[in-house]
């Protein structure tokens, strides 16, 4: 009897021990079956002292049922868990999905605000050679706006453009006027990155090149366009300034949209936000490509994408756009 005490408990525990519905069923197997353990102890009864039979059947038959009780109750307990696991009311998980870069949105506005004022949209190359860059922009070998500082040199005379308004040439080269472009595009400086800085940005350029040009329809249309980009309560104003391949030149500046001028930390309590440069195309330039300046003048201007983009959307740090970081992509 001591011996059958001890198989007993190791067979108990050992089914007590299954984790899952399939364990259980596979112990089921293994005691129960037609060749499993406790079955085949049935089968030694005709080897006991015919005295101990009735015990030892007893026993045998109590175990069978102790352990069949044990196993219907795991597999019940595991099916309930595995019901519960699954719950069929809870709504699907749904895959993720991108969004539009903070970049991308800012120069679909731009080109969609354009656009409807009868602009359309040019491109050049971001690899440049100094003519495009500087020479056919009015800056001679001796200027002194041909500063080498901020430019990127490649080999053979080449550079990485650092502006867009190498695309004003590149357009007025290949046709004739009336010319009514914008060109945004990524623009390259030897800059020390920071918070407000970095070596690769991107401008937006702007030409109108026709018959009787003035400023006041450059104005125009800068007024319209930041109406449209950042409400229509937008002022904006010009500062006289100096740009090689303008005259006059200009810097726009648009009234603080977030405190309506009166000064915040925004605009650092100036009202205002500076915003680009503009002016009238140099008659050199338009002579540069063979317009006749006594005929055809034009206006021309140059904002920066990442510039629009932190002002309309609260970024506070350039680094951001290039950075990749889903927890500030996710957020657009
Ligand atoms: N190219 C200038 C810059 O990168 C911006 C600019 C100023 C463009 C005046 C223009 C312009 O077309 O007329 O700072």
């Amino acid at each position: 009897m001591n011996g059958l005490l001890e198989i007993k408990k190791r067979i108990l525990d050992d089914i007590v021990s299954s984790g899952s519905y399939t364990e259980t069923e596979e112990k089921r197997i293994k005691y129960l079956s037609k060749k499993g353990e406790i079955t085949l102890l049935f089968g030694q009864i005709k080897d006991i002292e015919p005295e101990n039979r009735k015990e030892f059947g007893q026993f045998v038959n109590d175990l069978r049922t102790e352990a069949f009780d044990l196993i219907n109750s795991l597999k019940e307990k595991y099916s309930e868990t595995s019901a519960e696991t699954i719950d069929l009311t809870l709504p699907g998980k749904l895959p993720g999905s991108g969004s539009y870069h903070p970049l991308n949105m800012i120069r679909d506005d731009l080109k969609k605000i354009f656009r409807k004022m009868g602009f359309s949209v040019a491109t050049g190359p971001e690899v440049e050679t100094e003519y495009y860059i500087f020479d056919a922009l009015n800056m001679p070998s001796w200027h002194p706006a041909r500063k080498t500082t901020d430019s990127l040199f490649l080999s053979e005379g080449k550079l990485l453009r650092t502006e867009t308004s190498s695309v004003q040439i590149r357009t007025m080269e290949k046709g004739k006027p009336p010319f009514r472009i914008i060109a945004p595009g990524r623009v390259y400086r030897n800059e020390k990155e920071n918070a407000t800085h970095t070596a690769m940005f991107s401008q937006c350029e702007g030409l109108y090149v026709n018959r009787g040009v003035s400023f006041s329809e450059l104005k125009g249309t800068l007024k319209e366009f930041f109406k449209i980009l950042y409400g229509k309560d937008t002022v904006i104003r010009f500062r006289p300034h100096y740009f090689p391949f303008t005259e006059p030149s200009a810097e726009v500046d648009v009234s603080c949209f977030k405190c309506k001028g009166k000064g915040c930390s925004l605009c650092k309590r100036s009202g205002w936000l500076e915003l680009g440069g503009c002016g009238m195309v140099h008659p050199k330039l338009l002579e540069n490509v063979g317009i006749d300046s006594e005929e055809f003048t034009g206006f021309a201007f140059g904002l920066g994408i990442e510039r629009l983009a932190m002002l309309k959307y609260g970024v506070n740090d350039i680094r951001d756009f290039t950075e990749n970081d889903l927890r500030f992509l996710d957020q657009f």
